[in-house]
């Protein structure tokens, strides 16, 4: 009790020095996240400015508080701005991450126990698309594809036929640890043989799809997703895009669906974020990035290493640590941080390993 007292009463200090020490770690380390990003400072000061202050309930114009004149002009220019980077009718902004816009999507196009068919959380997936440990998989019925064992790459052919098969309401495309394109044009056509929803969860490959550097779904997916902190380089959030036709189904399933107030100190950084994607700079930026992650791709290639998939097209790459060094994922992982390199570690398609 008494040391709990004085940590209560050194608490700030505290927490000061966890802050400085963090800013340390960042700082200091090579970070290999592909997840994770660095946004501006104009980014980092809408993200924690007053404009968190604000309860705003409900969409511009159409809110259950008084005192949103400017913060609807807020939202409304970050709405403008995500519809002119995707070329798209529809966005929602108020998505407070990833996982909740997929919820979201869910909400207003399925009912429980509707059928899902998406790619194994192993192969490349992400928890929201109907992993058991999460909503997603304890809600609805999901199926899951997964890539071809020997090139490691999505198979068109075998997702159509087990799209026949199932007949899922829902079809998945996008994904956390798929290094290579995707052809959404091919899941549109295999979507539409049984009149499948098609959702796009391009989290991690948004910014690279805003200037053009990896296809985008926006022509052929019903709805696409998206975080803001990936590659798109904004603050932790995201956005759903869709047509014109399904956008009020979506903002409902948002607002009440599965939110309270939006955040508008980040809706605000997400503005700020657009902004910056629009700039020239931005393309520059991440076609680097690209360039990088290919250099590291053919050097690992070259001597010997195992890289899923064949290697990348994108800003992530994937190693197969066991096969190439006789490493788990996890024992790989914690060397690399000793050496200061900082990576995240991830299940391989057919592995055997536990995550
Ligand atoms: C494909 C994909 N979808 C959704 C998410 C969820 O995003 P969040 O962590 O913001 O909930 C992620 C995050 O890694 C992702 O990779």
């Amino acid at each position: 009790m008494k040391k709990f007292v004085k940590k209560v009463n050194s608490a700030e200090k505290l927490l000061a020095n966890y802050y400085q020490k963090e800013r340390k770690r960042q700082k200091n380390t090579l970070n290999l996240i592909a997840s994770e990003n660095y946004p501006s400072k104009k980014v980092l000061t809408y993200s924690g400015s007053l404009l968190i202050n604000k309860y705003a309930e409900g969409y511009p114009q159409a809110r259950y508080y008084q005192g949103c004149q400017n913060i609807d002009k807020i939202e409304e220019l970050a709405i403008d701005l995500a519809k002119k980077l995707f070329k798209v009718e529809y966005a929602n902004v108020q998505p407070h991450s990833g996982s909740q816009a997929n919820q979201a999507v869910y909400l207003a196009l399925l009912k429980p126990g509707d059928k899902i068919l998406s790619l194994n959380l192993l192969a490349g997936g992400h928890l929201t698309h109907g992993a058991k440990v999460n909503f997603s998989g304890t809600f609805y019925q999901v199926h899951h594809y997964n890539l071809d064992p020997v090139s490691q790459k999505l198979n068109y052919p075998e997702i159509d036929q087990m799209t026949q098969e199932i007949k899922p309401k829902l079809i998945i495309a996008g994904y956390s640890a798929y290094s290579l394109k995707i052809d959404f044009a091919q899941f549109r056509k295999i979507a539409d043989k049984i009149g499948a929803y098609l959702l796009a969860d391009i989290a991690h490959v948004a910014g690279l799809v805003a200037v053009g550097l990896f296809p985008s779904p926006v022509p052929y997916a019903d709805v696409t997703t998206f975080t803001t902190h990936k590659t798109l380089r904004g603050p932790r959030g995201a956005v759903i895009l869709t047509k014109k036709e399904l956008g009020k189904k979506i903002d409902k399933a948002v607002f009440p669906g599965n939110q309270g107030g939006p955040n508008l100190a980040i809706i605000a950084a997400k503005a700020q974020c657009f902004y910056e994607v629009l700039q020239p700079a931005f393309k520059v930026y991440q076609k680097k990035v690209l360039e990088n992650a290919q250099i590291m791709a053919d050097y690992f290639q070259n001597q010997g290493v195992k890289v899923i998939s064949g290697g990348t097209e994108t800003h992530l790459l994937l190693i197969d640590t066991k096969n190439s060094y006789n490493l788990t994922g996890k024992a790989a992982a914690e060397k690399l941080e000793k050496a200061g390199i900082i990576c995240n570690k991830n299940m391989l398609p057919y592995d055997e390993e536990k995550p």
